[in-house]
């Protein structure tokens, strides 16, 4: 059961989930990808279900502008610029980061989606939280000073509302294994801000779905199972969740960070050419790639036994391959696949 709090829905649902019968050969498992890359606009991914949400506290509210955070790249941005121009709304995104020397990517699609991008360097000694406060506060008074209702949404969408998208998608998965009549499935998520894997764990666990549910850290946490719990005692205040978890309770993991976020790492890239190789479907450098190359690495360590059933989430992010510092590692690589007659 959803948590009856309102959403605006715009999307698709359910998106496909389809078995990679390739790999799945392969690798000796059984493997199915939930394709949430494919929901409906901005070129899609798992911000929009979080959007879902946002969008109608931010009609609730009035608001005629939405403005985010993240880094100059952020998935979230652009797929929150495509709700606000499918609903007549301004956007804006607020991000730490230098200009990278080049509009590609998702910058190139904000700018399509007429969504303006503010770029803030810290000067020595800034703390960069603090400079992101003080941006967002001048962006939103400037804004707001020409007439515009501007309805902020945090970074990568991962607060307690935010989360229901992916309480709701834990559910319609559920719906999808019983009728395919999967067993003991194992969901594997990527975890960045965390707002997508806390949403499907507070279903896995206060639904008591028939699943199992593993978190792949791709951004160096601290102790990412501790903030896993303080996420979901969030939650569980917020709407009152009668399961009590602990730390150990989450099955999130930084093994497989590999050292960085959104670094640009070999072995990662090879899980995208095994994937795109053998399926023909795209993962991304900073979020899919690195949890189905952390994936892979499982089988090797023998945490994932053959024979078993694995779903990953696949959550988009497909832009991130044409930023610079990712195309140009790959343009070397695959340069033995251009042939000039
Ligand atoms: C493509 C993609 N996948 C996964 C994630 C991680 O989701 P979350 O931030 O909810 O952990 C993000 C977050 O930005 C993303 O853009």
């Amino acid at each position: 059961m959803s948590l009856g709090i309102e959403k605006t829905c715009f999307l698709n649902v359910p998106t496909p989930l389809q078995r990679l019968d390739r790999i799945s050969a392969d690798l000796g498992v059984d493997l199915y990808l939930k394709r949430d890359d494919l929901t409906d606009f901005g070129t899609g991914g798992n911000k929009l279900r979080k959007l879902e949400y946002f969008l109608k506290d931010a009609e609730d509210k009035g608001a005629s502008m939405l403005l985010t955070v993240g880094g100059a790249q952020t998935n979230h941005g652009r797929l929150t610029a495509a709700v606000a121009a499918k609903y007549g709304l301004k956007a804006a995104i607020v991000a730490v980061d230098p200009y990278p020397g080049e509009i590609s990517a998702n910058l190139l699609l904000d700018g399509i989606m007429d969504c303006h991008v503010y770029l803030a360097e810290p000067k020595e000694g800034q703390k960069e939280s603090v400079l992101l406060e003080q941006t967002v506060t001048e962006v939103t008074a400037e804004w707001e000073a020409r007439g515009e209702k501007v309805y902020y949404i945090p970074m990568g969408g991962s607060n307690e509302l935010g989360a229901l998208g992916y309480y709701d998608c834990a559910l319609e998965l559920d719906a999808q294994v019983r009728q395919l009549e999967l067993a003991d499935p194992r969901v594997f998520v990527t975890v960045g801000s965390m707002g997508t894997y806390i949403g499907m764990a507070s279903a896995f666990a206060n639904e008591h779905l028939p699943m199992k549910l593993t978190g792949i850290g791709v951004l160096p946490y601290r102790d990412i199972q501790r903030s896993a719990a303080e996420y979901y005692e969030r939650m569980r205040a917020a709407y009152g969740l009668p399961e009590e978890l602990k730390a150990e309770d989450f099955d999130v993991t930084s093994a497989y960070d590999c050292g960085g976020y959104n670094n640009p790492v070999a072995e990662v890239r090879e899980a995208i050419y095994y994937m795109g190789r053998m399926e023909g479907i795209i993962l991304d450098p900073c979020y899919t790639g690195k949890t189905f190359c952390g994936m892979l690495r499982m089988i090797g360590e023998g945490k994932i036994r053959k024979g078993d059933t694995l779903i990953m989430l696949h959550t988009g992010g497909i832009p991130g391959i044409y930023t610079k510092h990712h195309r140009t590692e790959m343009e070397k690589e695959l340069m033995d696949h251009i042939h000039i007659l």
